[in-house]
């Protein structure tokens, strides 16, 4: 009983009512804490997820600027190759000549040395005879196997240049082949009277594209000749075949190739060889795809005027 009294008493209503309020004391702080404990996790989700999102869009802002910058690397990477592409065999790059002030040396575009001789041009030790590069008016063939006795000779060649046509005439004869000197070396008034022909027959735009003003004929030389018959026929003939698939193995090119206009400023002539020894020779052959002396050494044919 008495404890049931006491359980009545104000004593035992306070400590019931502390008792409660202990509870609710700590049920309390229990709804604060996982509160905070929420909100704190609210926050740094909301902070990690900001950062994170912020994280992505700079680096997603970087990696568009590193996509740029590659991008535009690679373009300036494919301008850088494709200018080299179009510098290769591109006409315009021929006519840059550096010159080495040092000592007066003048450089082509392809890097070989352009050196003058009694007005003789010589380039990458190559005598050279186009429109851009003339000969003196009194120039001969310097090494002829026959003396030079008149104003054009079929045998006054290049001692060099005939022995090896000789035997590229008999190892075309061996198989059935008639190959011939038409037109050998001529003279500078020789050229002379042969031009004016030619630009009194079709006129002086016509003649440029197939016959060298006077000095600027590499028959001239001594180093050439026309083989057979001057017609675009010869191309076609068996002889004319064998020799644009061989003549590279004696020495030749064929110094007028077919494309090559814009480089050599002549027409094609599939006639017309020049003598330049066999490893000069297999280069221009280019395994069947000729090239020009202008091409290959980097420089142009081209009349002043
Ligand atoms: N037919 C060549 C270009 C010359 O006249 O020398
Ligand atoms: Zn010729």
């Amino acid at each position: 009983m008495e404890y049931r009294s006491d359980k009545n008493s104000t004593r035992h209503r306070n400590v019931k009512r502390k008792r409660r309020g202990k509870k609710r004391g700590i049920n309390r702080g229990y709804i604060v804490g996982a509160g905070i404990g929420i909100l704190a996790v609210v926050v740094i989700i909301i902070f990690s997820v900001r950062g994170s999102t912020k994280g992505t869009n700079k680096s997603g802002t970087d990696d568009y600027n590193e996509t740029r910058e590659v991008n535009n690397s690679m373009t300036e990477e494919d301008t850088v190759t494709k200018e080299n592409s179009s510098s290769e065999g591109s006409k315009q790059d021929n006519n840059t000549i550096t010159e080495n002030t040092s000592d007066g040396v003048q450089i082509t575009s392809k890097g070989y040395k352009i050196e003058v001789k009694d007005g003789v041009t010589y380039v990458g030790g190559t005598l050279i005879a186009n429109k851009t590069y003339p000969l003196p008016s009194t120039f001969i063939p310097t090494d002829p196997a026959q003396p030079v006795t008149s104003e054009r000779s079929n045998t006054s060649l290049d001692k060099t240049l005939m022995e090896n046509y000789e035997i590229m005439r008999k190892d075309a004869a061996n198989l059935g082949l008639n190959i011939y000197i038409a037109s050998g070396y001529r003279s500078y008034n020789y050229q002379v009277n042969l031009y004016n022909r030619y630009v009194t027959q079709d006129g002086k735009l016509a003649a440029d594209t197939y016959s060298s003003r006077a000095g600027h004929s590499e028959h001239q030389t001594g180093l050439c000749f026309d083989l057979n018959s001057v017609e675009d026929s010869f191309q076609y003939t068996s002889e004319g075949k064998w020799v644009n698939d061989n003549c590279y193995k004696y020495g030749f090119c064929i110094r007028f190739p077919k494309g090559k206009e814009a480089y050599t400023g002549y027409k094609y002539e599939s006639w017309h060889l020049r003598y330049v020894g066999v490893e000069l020779a297999t280069k221009l052959y280019n395994n069947g795809d000729w090239i020009s002396l202008e091409e290959y050494y980097g420089i142009t044919s081209e009349y002043a005027d």
